[in-house]
């Protein structure tokens, strides 16, 4: 893309972490305070995607990419997060699935966020956090480092706001920008065969504007987006750069991980992914 097509485009973030350290909470925190905040903010009902508005600004939560998922994803090519929230629980401290994460984000080359939770309870000790986490390479700004922390509780819904502004500023220093004015590609998050509905795919959008009537191409499916839902089940026209939506018409179900892509020729389009099915 010519720079001067360039447009900013919202931050899409992963929280990760070990086994009941709070992520689900966390997200369900994040929408609380997001919806606190108006109309704009969404809630996740329909797809395992959501989006937040805060301060005016927009952040894209993907919901789904559990450790496997994400694995999968990266060794298949698909840049689907721009920051990872590493959620520690602060009286549990590291743990297996931390490292994991840790292992994970540093090999995606994505920035770490750590957000230190349960700081509500009585064993809570963020300070060992930061100590254990220092090990693996993760240092906090204020012992010089160059990784974010916050406190907070999820549960008390203590910290949210920071952890938000944090993520924010984060995004702030990656520049993310997208070209909307061009055909869509991105990649498919979760994919699955509804009664009724047919194929339905989630797909986060990387780069240009999808339209519904659009041909698609992902991975071996092909198929015109009959309709397109956003993250709170709503229908919608179109989906720019750094949005998730659900998209319907595809002629079979993708993988997740699959890239999807607009075609200009029907024709084109169909035979791409005829092509890849028959390997
Ligand atoms: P998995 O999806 O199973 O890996 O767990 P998770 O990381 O999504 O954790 P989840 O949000 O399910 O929270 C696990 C437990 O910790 C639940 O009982 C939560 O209520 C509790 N919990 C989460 N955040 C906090 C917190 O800030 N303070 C306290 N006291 N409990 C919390
Ligand atoms: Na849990
Ligand atoms: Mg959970």
């Amino acid at each position: 893309d010519d720079p001067k097509d360039l447009k900013p485009r919202p931050p899409v973030v992963t929280v990760m972490g070990h086994v009941d350290h709070g992520k689900t909470s966390l997200l369900d925190a994040i929408r609380h305070t997001g919806v606190a905040e108006g109309e704009a903010g969404g809630i996740t009902q329909a797809i395992g995607a959501s989006q937040v508005k805060i301060n005016g600004r927009v952040i894209t939560f993907i919901d789904t990419p559990g450790h496997e998922t994400f694995t999968a994803m990266r060794a298949r090519g698909a840049k689907v997060t721009d920051i990872v929230i590493l959620i520690v629980a602060a009286d549990d401290g590291v743990m297996p699935q931390t490292i994991e994460s840790i292992n994970h984000a540093k090999a995606a080359n994505v920035p770490i966020i750590v957000a230190v939770n349960k700081i509500d309870k009585p064993g809570a000790d963020p300070t060992r956090v930061r100590q254990e986490l220092t090990e693996y390479g993760i240092i906090p700004e204020e012992w010089g480092g160059e990784n974010i922390f916050c406190d907070i509780s999820a549960k008390k819904h203590l910290g949210i706001d920071n952890l938000l502004e944090s993520v924010l500023l984060e995004a702030d220093v990656l520049e993310l920008k997208a070209n909307p004015d061009t055909f869509a590609s991105g990649f498919v998050l979760e994919a699955k065969l509804d009664r009724g509905r047919g194929s339905v795919a989630t797909v986060l959008v990387n780069r240009g504007t999808l339209h519904v009537g659009d041909a698609v191409v992902a991975g071996t499916s092909y198929g015109h987006v009959r309709a397109m839902l956003n993250p709170k089940g709503q229908n919608v026209k179109e989906a720019r750069p750094s949005d998730p939506v659900e998209i319907l018409g595809l002629a079979s179900v993708p993988m997740a991980g699959d890239e999807f892509r607009v075609f200009t020729d029907d024709r084109d389009a169909r035979e791409l992914a005829e092509s890849r099915a028959l390997k």
